[in-house]
């Protein structure tokens, strides 16, 4: 096999037993150690002067270089997280367009190219990740590799009609042309990019399923992204003081626990998740101090305006929640902007009776899938999960709610506290089944057999 170069914007050096959480470091760490090879992309720092650095654990070369103030600010907090991210995430409302920072977008891409240039040999896979580096192969391509190369969105493929608001909508589409695969989370997000494909700029669909356009041809695929769920299961028992992970009342006994573990982002549906539980403890007051909610969310991207905002809108109704709500020995919502070991969380899934996972888009969302994954086979909780998460396609067995039905989703939480040993098990094995059947090891070895069995672009001189 031939060996395999990862890129990806972020670079997370993961050592034995502390694993970064996020589907896409937890996905990449496990392809590599797999087969070794390069992890190649940035290192999250940003200085005048960008080193490349290499630091090899176990079978696997981390190559990483921070990046300058004026490409961070373009590349990744502009272009990449202030225009592609809410409009892949259906959020045009809160999207932004500034030519300069695509411009660095593509400038930032161009540049990694020439950086991973002198360590690639012929023969190497390349394997690019996520919305930051669409043009990556067009960049390989003008600088003559030849070598197979491969993209995974990590997140939503929007409709045509959403896609078509990003001004040079038309120049960045066609660079993904240039891979030799484009995967995706989920059939509806292929077809999303193959409508636009056929109606936008009127190419092919061929008699292999492949497609042709701006001269080139190219192969799509589904490749949900999965966990290891033996692993998952094995981290939630280890975790020892488990007792301390949920609340008791005061006559002793343990009170009921809904979990929900996200990065602090718009797209999570937050704020809809917290009224909906403040509408729960409206509507349904016989649970009152019978139950608690851990909102684990992680702060991220905090120097974009839009990430700051969210930030200050939920401070304000968790706020409004406890004030309202709370008793001396009651505190109904527990938010946390602390990140967690994957131990504690899963730890903390296993003793939830239930994992409230509610985006309002998501590519994925793993969480719903470690959630069911920790779950006691004998006594499992209920999952309630967004229709809008990739996750919905597989697991249907879920509770499934619209994120944006505030008394709909007050209700399942009434439900899914209700809901007798029988059902909770019988949902549990079908989602189970589910989630074998697309574990992390198929969503990589399916990628990669596709990719290998695929013969390498012949276009790439009449591009020149
Ligand atoms: O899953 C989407 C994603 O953007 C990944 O590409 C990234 O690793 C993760 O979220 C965390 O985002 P960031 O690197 O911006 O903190």
């Amino acid at each position: 096999m031939s060996r395999l170069v990862v890129v990806s914007n972020r670079v997370a050096p993961i050592k034995e037993g502390k694993i970064a959480a996020g589907g896409l470091a937890v996905g990449v760490y496990d392809a590599l150690r797999q087969s070794g090879g390069i992890w190649f992309g940035w290192n999250g720092e940003v200085n005048k002067n960008p080193q490349m650095r290499t630091e090899t654990v176990g079978n696997v070369d981390y190559v990483t270089m921070a990046l300058n103030k004026t490409d961070y600010d373009q590349y990744y907090r502009g272009f990449s997280n202030a225009t592609l991210w809410p409009i892949f995430h259906y959020r045009v409302d809160l999207a932004r367009y500034n030519r300069e920072e695509y411009e660095g977008y593509r400038r930032v891409n161009a540049m990694m190219v020439e950086k991973l240039k002198p360590l690639l040999r012929p023969d190497d896979t390349i394997w690019i990740h996520d919305y930051h580096l669409i043009p990556f192969a067009e960049a390989c391509r003008m600088s003559g590799i030849r070598n197979r190369i491969g993209f995974f969105l990590h997140i939503p493929f929007p409709a045509p009609g959403i896609i078509t608001v990003i001004p040079p909508h038309n120049e960045l589409l066609k660079t993904l042309c240039y891979y030799d695969l484009v995967g995706f989370q989920t059939e509806c997000d292929r077809l999303a990019f193959q409508d636009y494909i056929t109606r936008e700029v009127r190419g092919v669909i061929e008699r292999d399923g492949s497609l042709t356009a701006y001269g080139r041809n190219f192969h799509t695929g589904v490749y949900p992204i999965g966990v290891v769920p033996d692993n998952v299961r094995q981290l939630a028992n280890s975790y020892r003081e488990r007792r301390h992970l949920v609340g008791y009342n005061s006559d002793g006994r343990r009170r009921k626990t809904i979990v929900s573990v996200d990065r602090l982002d718009y797209s999570k549906g937050l704020v809809e998740r917290f009224r909906a539980y403040a509408a729960f403890l409206e509507n349904f007051p016989e649970h009152r101090r019978k139950v608690e909610f851990i909102q684990i969310a992680p702060t991220s991207r905090s120097d974009v305006k839009t990430y700051q905002t969210i930030r200050r809108q939920l401070e304000s109704e968790a706020g409004h929640i406890n004030g309202r709500l709370s008793d001396l020995d009651w505190t109904p919502l527990h938010y946390l902007n602390k990140s967690h070991d994957r131990r504690v969380l899963m730890g903390l899934f296993s003793r939830a009776e239930v994992g409230f996972v509610t985006p309002l888009r998501d590519g994925m969302n793993l969480v719903a899938k470690e959630y069911v994954a920790a779950q006691n086979p004998d006594d499992p909780g209920v999952l309630i999960l967004s229709r809008f998460a990739g996750a919905a396609q597989e697991l249907s067995s879920a509770l499934i709610v619209n994120p944006y039905d505030c008394i709909g989703m007050a209700e399942a939480l009434d439900r899914a506290l209700r809901m007798p040993l029988a059902e909770r098990k019988d949902r549990y094995e079908h989602m189970m089944q589910a989630i074998r059947a697309a574990d992390l090891d198929t969503w990589r070895d399916d990628f990669l057999r596709d990719l290998q069995s695929f013969t390498i672009h012949q276009a790439v001189e009449a591009e020149k």
